[in-house]
Order: structure tokens, then sequence, then C-alpha cells
């Protein structure tokens, strides 16, 4: 049975149809809100607005929960490879056999990066930030692979998708070796989606990379628990960019410009950078919770809080034990660990971050994680946009599928000046 609820407004009524989700969510649909009543709704922020509806992630931020397509992330962090994470995120369901070496197959084929694109990164000034180079990078794409004469449509959005979810992992490496004035190191058929990034990153004509099976693990669960999670603030940029119709690539590219922002992505690498500024400053945290308490202190606690979880990040769980896990096994001792323990354990009992449900996100112990295989800092948050990428693809894709789905354009209020003539030059004050 149909749902309604009923607006009243100076005594006429409107009835609005409720849409409810296969979780039992429910939602005023307003479409005809503004063409009925002349009202408009106003939420910024966006906090309290469904921009569409999606089978892709659910996630319930009071209860913790997070599953793709159904799959709750917990199992696929235990059990999937990044690769089959990514195929369930964009074709709906996990491959088989033979579609998984297909998709391999297309991979590897497509892993390789046009010689040309190595003029611009090495033409980039040697202090910029790998987000804006990659952003930059994966946009200029769409110039050196353009649209295929002879691809039906559906091809052509396969090749698209596949050829950035292979080459992205190329163009990080590519762009960390740069850095450091090194020879590139190709992708290899015989390694995995995982193991050939480390490769790639690590792997000199003098010192030959040892494939080392925590850190592939690790970067395995790394990127899976990064690998979608609904309308966050770079996958609403990949859907409003998509929805004017531009290409895929540009699409994609101001997600990973959204995903810099420490407010986002940024702040796996903002984390490290604050647990290292409390551990110069001799480890005293209770100092930088006092700050993210004061209200005349711009300071926020990295890593903390969260506009869905009001509970602790399921991601974050994960992501705490792997962090014991692969700095036992590698037999790494990080200060900075201790430090983020510490914290939280006396954060997480203070009233404010209670009252204001501010909890470890996944950003808080990511970092710890990714020190140990070795990234550099400056390289965290590429790392977090490689994870990302299956989901801005699925969603991109689910979209442009969508025949409801329209060229996005918010409404506002305007509180601007009403209107006046134009005062000429000599007439001004
Ligand atoms: N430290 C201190 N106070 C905080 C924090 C924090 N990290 N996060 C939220 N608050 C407080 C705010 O000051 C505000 O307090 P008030 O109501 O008393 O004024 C209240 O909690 C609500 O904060 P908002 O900014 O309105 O919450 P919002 O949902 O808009 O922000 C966000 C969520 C951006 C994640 C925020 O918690 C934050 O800035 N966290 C730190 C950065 C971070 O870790 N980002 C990663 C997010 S996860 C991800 O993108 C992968």
């Amino acid at each position: 049975m149909e749902e309604f609820v009923t607006l009243t407004y100076n005594g006429s009524e409107i009835k609005l149809p409720v849409v409810i989700g296969t979780e039992g969510e429910k939602a005023i649909d307003i479409t005809n809100l503004r063409s009925e009543t002349g009202f408009i709704t106003l939420d910024p922020g966006y906090a309290n607005t469904g921009s569409c509806t999606s089978a892709i992630t659910f996630m319930d931020g009071e209860k913790g929960i997070l599953r793709y397509r159904g799959i709750p992330v917990e199992q696929l962090a235990e059990n999937a490879t990044f690769k089959e994470t990514a195929y369930l995120l964009i074709h709906g369901r996990l491959p088989n056999r033979d579609e998984l070496t297909q998709f391999s197959i297309m991979l590897n084929d497509n892993s390789l990066v046009h010689t040309d694109m190595k003029a611009f990164y090495q033409n980039f000034p040697r202090a910029s930030h790998p987000m804006g180079i990659l952003s930059s990078m994966v946009n200029a794409m769409r110039s050196f692979y353009p649209i295929l004469e002879n691809e039906s449509e559906k091809e052509e959005i396969t090749l698209t998708m596949t050829r950035l979810l292979a080459k992205v992992r190329t163009m990080a490496a590519m762009s960390y070796k740069i850095s450091r004035g090194h020879e590139l190191v190709l992708p290899r058929p015989d390694l995995t989606y995982c193991e050939n990034f480390l490769n790639m990153m690590f792997e000199t004509p003098v010192k030959p990379y040892e494939i080392n099976r925590a850190a592939v693990n690790a970067l395995r669960v790394f990127w899976i628990l990064h690998a979608d999670h609904e309308q966050n603030c770079s996958t609403s940029a990949v859907r409003v960019v998509g929805s004017a119709r531009v290409n895929l690539y540009a699409a994609i590219s101001s997600g990973i410009s959204a995903l810099w922002g420490p407010l986002h992505g940024g702040a796996n690498q903002a984390v490290i950078e604050m647990l290292t500024e409390i551990q110069e400053d001799g480890g005293n945290f209770n100092k930088y919770i006092e700050k993210a308490k004061d209200k005349k202190d711009p300071f926020r606690m990295m890593g903390f809080g969260h506009r869905v979880y009001k509970t602790y990040d399921p991601r974050a769980k994960i992501m705490k034990k792997m962090c014991d896990e692969l700095l036992e096994s590698m037999n790494i001792k990080d200060p900075l660990l201790d430090i983020a323990k510490e914290l939280e354990e006396v954060a997480t009992k203070d009233p404010y971050f209670v009252d204001h449900n501010l909890y470890p996100n996944i950003d808080f112990y990511s970092g710890i994680v990714l020190r140990a295989i070795g990234i550099p800092t400056n390289m965290f948050t590429v790392m977090f946009a490689i994870g990302r990428l299956p989901g801005w693809i699925a969603q991109w894709k689910e979209s442009m599928d969508d025949p409801k789905w329209k060229i996005c354009r918010p409404r506002q209020v305007y509180t601007g000046n009403t209107a006046f003539d134009f005062v000429p030059i000599h007439a001004r004050r």
C-alpha cells in the first residue's frame, strides 16, 4: 500500500509519496513539491537529502553496518580479492570463474600507460601534490584514449571503466617513481592487482622487490574497505558532474579533486600529520583532545567523526585489527600507533566526544597501515582514490542507466540585494 505524508500550509494541503528502501529507509518524494506549491526545500550540506535511489551500497550509521550489493564488508575483507569486489560493485554480483578470468585479462591488457603521458608527469613542479597530479592526469586520459569509432556504446563504456581501473594503479606508481627521479617499473602479467602495485612502487634495478604477503593482504583489505560508501562528497561529485553527460574520465577526475579535501579522503594524511605533531610535542594527546573540544579553536580531531556513522565506523574496526596484525607480522614498532590507541581510549570516554557521537573513522588507523607498507604520506589519499574508483564507476554507471537521472541542478533561496539601478562610475562612492 502506498504511503503519503501530508504537508499543510496556509490551509491548503499536499500529499507527498513516501519511498521505502529495501532496508526500510524512508524518504519523502518531493519531486512535485515546487510545481504544486511553489516551495523548495533547504538543506545545507544535504544531510537530509536523498539525491537518488541506489542498489549499490547500504550503510546504517546508527548500527555501524556497511554492505556492498548486500554482502557485509567484513565478509569481503575476509574472503574477497579487490578485483572481485570491484566487479561486484560495478556489475551487481560476484563474478563466476570465467567472468573473473575475462576481467583479469582485460585489466592486464589495459594496464600500460601511454608513454607520452610521462612528459606531462615530468613537467609538474616537484612540490605538486599527487592528488592534483592524479586528478589532472585522469582528465587528460580522455585526450589519450578518445572514443573508438567502431565500438558499441556498451563496449566503449566497459573498455573505459576497465582502462581506468587498470591504469590508475600504474599512474599512481608512476608519479611516485618520477617524484623520486627513478626509472618507471612496468606492470607484470604474473602478479595480482595488489602485488603489481607494490612491485611498481618499490622494485628498483638495484633492489628487487620481494613480495611481502602481509603487505599485499593489508593493501587488499585497505582497498576493499574504501571501495564504496554510497553518496559521500566525492561520489556525489562524480554523479553531479556526470549528470551533465560529460565523459567518465572528467567525472572521475572531479571525484578525485573532492576526495583530496582534509574533511574527506585527505583526512588519512591529516591524521598521520596530527599524530606526528603530537609525538613531537612530547606525546601529550590530552592537549589535542582539549583543543578539539574548544569551540574557539578551529582544530578538529582528525580521523574522528562522520556524517553518517554515529557509532564506531565498521571499517575502522577492521582497519585497527589489521594494523595490529600487520605491524606484528612485519616486526614494526610504530610509536604513532601507541599514541593513536591511547588517544582513542581517552577520547571515546570523554563526554564531548560521547555527546557528539565522535568515534574513530576509517582514516584514524589507515595511515599507520600505509606507513607500514612503505607508502609515503603524501600518497595516502591517492591510495584511497585507487580503492574508491570501483565505487565511483559503479555509481556513475547506475546514474547513467537510470532513466530518471537528470542534470543535477539544485535551487537556492536568494538572500542578496533586491533590484536597484546601475550607478555610473562617476556617481559611485
Ligand atoms: N573534532 C572535534 N569536533 C568535531 C569533530 C572532530 N573531528 N567532528 C565533528 N565535531 C563536532 C563539531 O564541532 C560540531 O559540534 P557542535 O554541534 O557542538 O557545533 C558537531 O561535532 C557536528 O559537526 P559537523 O561538522 O556539523 O558534522 P559533519 O557531519 O558536517 O562533519 C566530518 C563530518 C566532516 C567528518 C567531521 O566529523 C570532521 O571534520 N572530522 C574530522 C575530519 C575527518 O576525519 N574526515 C574523514 C571523514 S571519513 C571519510 O571521508 C573517509
